[in-house]
């Protein structure tokens, strides 16, 4: 059938279901939703049915269930009982839908998916099951965002979504993070976001690059805070991506604040922080039964010589049996190693470290503790990386 795609406004507008089966069900649930006035007419009515608290009548199918119908749906598992439906809409000329013989009918549903305001109506020919398999795959890539659904700008209020990248390969941001990348019109970047994102943007996204250096920032944080709300004050979608979580030594607190501060509506996304990301791509589980029942996360960002530093607890770290995981530790990965043997750590502790995890040019070197940064040095491997000290680093070889 060379048919014509229509979308009906049923609202308030009697429709007939002929059938009392999980089939009849489905159809009168989605009319109802739609807001149709619903009858459903079958001997038995299932309790599937009846919650829905549409209009029904448990007897057979009569002709006169068609007077002031806009739309039929034929659904009985008996053909005969379809048939008769269905040439009784005819001769209203009522459009009738049959659920056991599409090509029998004068109409045929579609499969659909509603995503932010679309609707997606999907025909197959002559086969439901193409229909439903082409639905589902478009589905899917608008979630993800892999197939564009740029919503019109709905008057003047912009927001701004601190969205958790992921620790780089672009598969590991979520659903959700993806879906408002390919929605935003401003994307604000870190260094260490899943940059190969940004590849697929349209050309009028206004893409900010925060990083371009593992030591150097081309904004200051005051700076990406002023231009998140400025941005959003001016009505834009903002995506500010980052790599990792963005509440997880991601300064995602401070942007949260900033936007507040501002007037300027904000969300965080959560992303797979490179904490937990890193060692697992090396093949680390952080804990292991009989192992390590707990993980610690620390910046080795600042020199541990000083005792005040952060509140970090590096005797304390020293003496606990669980896992330790360094981020942003390469630079004093000597120094930390030493504290660490001082307070009591055994200096042949198994030591990793996991340089560019999940992305292609991923290294990893294991050492003792008290050789790994002189391992490091000899691979020649630096930051981006995730230091792991504890018996988890080898337990799976
Ligand atoms: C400023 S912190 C941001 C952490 C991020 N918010 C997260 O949750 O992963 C940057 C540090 O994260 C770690 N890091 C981030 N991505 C990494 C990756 N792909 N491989 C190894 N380390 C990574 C490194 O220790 C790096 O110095």
């Amino acid at each position: 059938m060379n048919g014509f795609p229509a979308l009906l406004d049923l609202t308030g507008r009697p429709v007939l279901v002929v059938g009392g089966g999980p089939v009849a069900a489905r159809r009168a649930r989605s009319l109802a939703d739609a807001g149709a006035d619903v009858l459903v007419v079958a001997p038995e009515i299932s309790t599937e049915i009846s919650a829905l608290g549409v209009r029904t009548r448990p007897r057979p199918f009569e002709a006169a269930d068609l007077d002031g119908v806009w739309l039929a749906m034929a659904c009985t598992d008996d053909g005969a009982a379809n048939s008769a439906v269905s040439a009784a809409a005819e001769q209203r000329r009522i459009f009738c839908v049959r659920a056991d013989a599409a090509t029998e009918g004068t109409a045929r549903t579609s499969a659909i998916a509603r995503h932010d305001g679309l609707t997606v109506a999907v025909n197959g020919g002559d086969d439901p099951l193409r229909a439903v398999a082409l639905r589902d795959a478009i589905a899917a890539a608008l979630d993800t965002g892999d197939l564009p659904s740029r919503r019109a700008r709905r008057g003047p209020g912009g927001h701004v979504a601190l969205v958790g990248g992921g620790p780089g390969d672009p598969e590991l941001i979520t659903v959700r993070g993806r879906r408002l990348v390919a929605e935003a019109d401003v994307v604000v970047v870190d260094r260490l976001a899943p940059r190969a994102l940004l590849e697929g943007l349209p050309a009028d996204v206004e893409v900010i690059d925060c990083g371009k250096s593992a030591h150097r920032q081309n904004l200051t944080q005051a700076e990406i805070n002023a231009v998140l709300a400025d941005r959003a004050l001016a009505g834009k979608r903002v995506v500010r991506l980052k790599g990792g979580d963005p509440f997880v030594f991601g300064r995602g607190g401070e942007e949260w604040r900033a936007c507040v501060a501002a007037g300027v509506p904000v969300s965080v996304v959560p992303g797979l922080t490179s904490a937990i990301a890193a060692p697992a791509a090396a093949g680390i589980p952080l804990t292991h039964r009989g192992l390590a029942a707990d993980f610690t996360v620390v910046s080795g960002h600042l020199d541990p010589g000083r005792p005040a530093d952060e509140g970090i607890d590096w005797p304390g770290l020293a003496a606990h049996g669980g896992t330790l995981v360094l981020l942003m530790a390469m630079e004093r990965l000597d120094l930390i190693a030493k504290e660490l043997i001082e307070h009591g750590k055994a200096p042949d502790t198994p030591a990793a470290v996991v340089h560019s995890a999940t992305l292609p040019e991923q290294q990893v070197v294991r050492a003792r503790l008290d050789e790994i940064a002189a391992a490091a040095r000899r691979a020649q491997i630096g930051a981006p990386a995730v230091v792991v000290v504890g018996a988890v680093v080898d337990v799976l070889g």
